[in-house]
């Protein structure tokens, strides 16, 4: 068999039955990624003969005889391909996962093709940008700037890793091999519920190639909790790296550890499990009713389960003044119950790692986290090993939206490595990733509210009833997160909570992008859309009688006691003009027949910049020889933008430029200490500490510099790469020889403990129009305003905020998890779940409050994820102010809205 790739003759013969991806993989060519191994993502684009196509799809052998390009080989003699240019000058990556394949497709488009992007890119999905980067980059688009030493702040700069992305050669967690290494598949539970009596490993180990197989009796009876926080506290002790009851179809009951993955797979398929079947109960009303099945009878308070012999995992119970006698005299009031679905980050990188122990006896583990110093932790606690001897690190993730804020796979793979004392891999399917790691956190919310005549709020409660699924990873934070700034964004003398969060056996829910947010302002902002309605105020006026404002308490019941959540600065009544303003512009007409409903729709969301109790950071910079810097940090980067930041704010502070600052990230090996980037907290966070490092060492500099002129240095600054005292400049290099030679190393570090807090806001627009006859949705306008404070990287920021739309309106419209009644997921694939493609999703117009942070990095705030909050309440009330029916389920699917559409306009639909 003889092929072309990339211009080279190749005449390897594939295995019997290899995709192509997987052979090109095995070649070398790390650019073809896979996101789905079904068809559906595009992430192994490669060109056969020019044409785009899912290598995924393709048996190796059809390649014989043609030409295969990859996008290491899309530009002659390494160079880059216009393409990729046209990539990196709009920056149309966030993550970079898709970016391989998303390039190859439009760079085999033709004139037509381009004219309809929405059916050209229908084989290429991206979680992160929105897909409106995406197109800027076929428009030939520039979004980036330049800036001059010690202006990069606020500039929109590049990503670092841009040309090593649009190329192919950044590596994320599996592009790589080691020498001798073993692959591991899991064996799940096919039940939702059942004690494991025994595991017959005979015929697995028969496999050849297989090399051990591990069961609850080789893992470590310690329990733990997936979820990774800072403070042990907030997620309780329920889950054992493997253990003797599965509690949902999909728990890992076994893992087979192979020369290969088919060796793996077989010895799975080979295993011999008696289970004695308990019964299970998937519905979380009923799960909490007397008499259902206990799911973790055994836990206690001691493992922090508020009460395992009513299912119940996490409450919060709490209320100032007197709801039920406000809304008794309120003039209107609004009652209604909503419910939100599950749905899954979809991250198009799957969880997974590679472990090895080194020859100095270090347990080494490369995956795909946004946690690797707390993983780390976790590690050494359940193995009981010294913190030293284990190292977590990540390379480039894949995409997290806060589902790798999770330990998912590490466990498993440093039992393997300790085991085997072999090199191990770990990488989850795309059904795995379904069926076996978290979601959001399906909620049923009920709210209550009422206004004085003078639409001023008088009452509001919520009663919510949350589904953590098996495990209660997260289920606490989000649970208080979710009835938190959804109601303490308003004044209110008299506030209601009645919360609880039921285990069910159902896959686990988790930490995912709002943090609970979403759902409850689902039921909030309607509410508040409401009592406008019913008082004849406009949804903007009656939001402007009732935020807080600097000065006002942010309070909900039962009450956090977190005072240091300050207002560090305030947009959000910007917000709400910039979208009013916007909103109100002139739209090109567009031609819609009778059939069609318009209505306009909006919603906000204040956020906490930083999870409470506890979010730690350090940073280290040095000045290295030619005048450069190093910064090391530990937070990393998953498309979220925070290597290009930190680069920014330590150019800034020290005059210099991005491109004289080394990064080095997300390490345990390089020491300090991270808690995670997760809660937006790379900027905020990870950010004061290198904002810290960074202007301590540029004090150093003065000193020094002082010291060498003999200039005070209150007379001396840094500027363009240098220190000038009076009259002197001294580079940056020069100083660096200077140090060296006194044997003085410059450096400086800085921490930051994630305290005090400020609070960010975002108001979302939709003007939408809806089908009366059928229930389909259009979206004719979308408009976002956000108060991020001094924005580090306006391009960047803009594409958080399209991506955080983008995602949450998936979420809004299509997608949802659907389980059965035994508790399993019924659609665990991209092609049956819906993930937006490029014609999905419609362009957001972004607008920035004008604020500076007094608390945040340089004036900066948070922004990664609080953009995806209110959109779905933004959507709904947008629905209800075209159809006057109050859709209370998402997603607001077509066959979901018909029902109620058809009982209502019925009769004249086509009029
Ligand atoms: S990996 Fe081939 S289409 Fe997803
Ligand atoms: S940039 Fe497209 S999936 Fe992350």
């Amino acid at each position: 068999m003889t092929f072309a790739i990339n211009g080279k003759e190749f005449s390897e013969s594939p295995r019997a039955g290899q995709c192509l991806r997987t052979f090109l993989r095995e070649l070398g060519h790390f650019g073809v990624k896979k996101g789905c191994d079904a068809g559906d993502c595009g992430a192994c684009t490669v060109l056969i003969d020019g044409e785009p196509v899912h290598s995924c799809l393709i048996p190796a052998f059809r390649a014989d005889g043609h030409v295969v390009t990859t996008i290491e080989g899309l530009a002659a003699d390494g160079g880059t391909h216009s393409m990729q240019q046209a990539f990196l000058d709009a920056q149309a990556f966030q993550c970079g996962f898709c970016t391989a394949g998303m390039i190859l497709t439009c760079a085999s488009l033709n004139q037509a093709q381009r004219q309809d992007l929405g059916a050209s890119l229908k084989g290429n999905l991206c979680r992160c940008t929105g897909y409106r980067a995406i197109e800027d980059a076929l428009d030939g688009k520039t979004n980036i700037e330049d800036a001059a030493a010690g202006g990069a702040f606020g500039r929109s700069l590049p990503a670092p890793a841009g040309p090593q992305v649009v190329r192919g050669a950044a590596r994320y967690t599996f592009d790589t091999t080691i020498e001798g290494m073993l692959h591991i598949k899991m064996l799940r539970s096919p039940h939702p519920h059942a004690k494991i009596i025994s595991i017959d490993k005979t015929m697995a180990l028969a496999v050849p190639g297989v090399h051990a197989v591990l069961t609850f009796e080789d893992a470590p009876d310690r329990l733990f909790s997936t979820a990774r926080h800072e403070r042990d506290w907030m997620d309780p002790d329920d889950t054992r790296v493997l253990e003797n009851v599965v509690r949902f179809i999909g728990q890992k009951v076994a893992a087979v550890v192979a020369e290969t993955e088919a060796a793996a797979e077989e010895g799975c398929r080979r295993l011999k499990v008696d289970y004695d079947l308990l019964p299970d109960v998937v519905d979380p009303a009923q799960a909490i009713a007397p008499g259902a099945p206990l799911i973790h009878s055994d836990k206690t308070r001691e493992q922090r389960v508020a009460d395992a012999q009513r299912n119940i995992v996490a409450e919060t119970h709490g209320e100032y003044g007197d709801v039920a006698a406000a809304l008794a005299q309120a003039a209107v009031t609004y009652e209604g119950t909503f419910t939100t679905q599950r749905v899954q980050h979809a991250a198009l990188e799957t969880h997974g790692g590679l472990a090895w122990i080194d020859p100095a006896g270090v347990l080494n583990v490369r995956s795909s986290t946004q946690t690797p110093f707390l993983t780390r932790r976790a590690l050494a606690d359940i193995f009981d090993l010294p913190p030293d001897k284990v190292r977590v690190f990540c390379e480039r993730v894949g995409g997290g939206f806060g589902g790798k804020q999770e330990m998912f796979v590490e466990d498993i793979l440093a039992l393997a490595a300790i085991k085997t004392g072999r090199p191990v891999k770990l990488e989850l399917t795309r059904e795995e990733q379904f069926i076996a790691t978290s979601t959001r956190h399906p909620m049923r919310v009920t709210v209550k509210a009422g206004a004085d005549k003078d639409g001023k709020l008088t009452a509001l409660q919520l009663d919510v009833l949350s589904n953590t699924g098996a495990y209660g990873n997260h289920a606490g934070p989000v649970l208080l997160h979710a009835c938190g700034e959804s109601i303490g964004v308003y004044n209110c003398p008299n506030k209601k909570v009645d919360a609880v969060v039921a285990y069910t056996n159902t896959v686990p829910s988790g930490a995912f992008r709002g943090y609970g947010l979403p759902q409850t302002l689902l039921a909030v902002e309607a509410a508040i859309n409401e009592l406008a309605k019913g008082l004849g105020i406009s949804p903007y006026e009656i939001r402007r009688r009732n935020i807080v404002k600097p000065g006002d308490p942010m309070r909900s019941p039962p009450g956090s006691g977190h005072t240091d959540v300050l207002y560090g600065s305030y947009g959000l009544d910007q917000c709400l003009d910039l979208v009013e303003r916007a909103m109100q512009a002139e739209a090109p007409n567009i031609e819609l027949s009778n059939d069609w409903l318009i209505g306009d729709g909006i919603a906000l969301t204040m956020i906490d910049t930083v999870p409470p109790d506890g979010h730690i950071a350090d940073a280290r910079i040095s000045l290295r020889e030619d005048g450069g810097f190093e910064l090391t940090v530990g937070t990393a980067e998953f498309g979220n933008g925070t290597s290009t930041v930190h680069r920014q704010i330590a150019a800034t502070a020290l005059a210099t430029t991005v491109d004289q600052i080394r990064l080095k990230q997300s390490d345990t090996a390089y020491g300090g200490h991270d808690t995670g980037a997760y809660g937006s907290t790379g900027t905020f966070v990870a950010g004061r500490a290198t904002q810290a490092a960074a202007e301590s060492l540029a004090g150093d500099l003065k000193t020094f510099a002082s010291d060498a002129t003999g200039i005070d240095p209150g007379s001396c600054v840094l500027e363009n790469d240098s220190v000038i005292c009076g009259k002197q400049r001294l580079s940056f290099a020069q100083l660096a020889e200077m140090a060296r030679g006194q044997g003085k190393m410059l450096r400086a570090s800085g921490t930051s403990e994630g305290t005090p807090r400020s609070v960010a806001f975002n108001v979302q627009g939709f003007r939408v129009a809806v089908n009366k006859g059928t229930g389909e949705i259009k979206i004719l306008k979308s408009v976002h305003a956000a108060d991020a404070g001094r924005v580090a990287n306006p391009m960047q920021c803009r594409g958080q905020i399209e991506g955080g739309v983008a995602q949450s309106l998936g979420a809004t419209l299509y997608e949802e998890m659907v389980i059965d009644d035994r508790g399993r997921v019924v659609n665990p694939k991209f092609r049956d779940y819906h993930l937006p493609s490029f014609a999905d999703i419609p362009r957001t117009e972004v607008f920035f409050a004008d604020t500076t942070d007094s608390l945040g990095p340089m004036g900066a705030k948070s922004m990664s994820e609080s953009p995806y909050n209110p959109v779905a309440a933004a959507l709904g009330n947008a629905l209800a102010d075209a159809t006057g029916i109050r859709f209370t389920a998402v997603p607001f699917k077509p066959d979901r809205l018909w029902p109620l559409l058809h009982e209502k306009f019925g009769s004249k639909v086509g009029s």
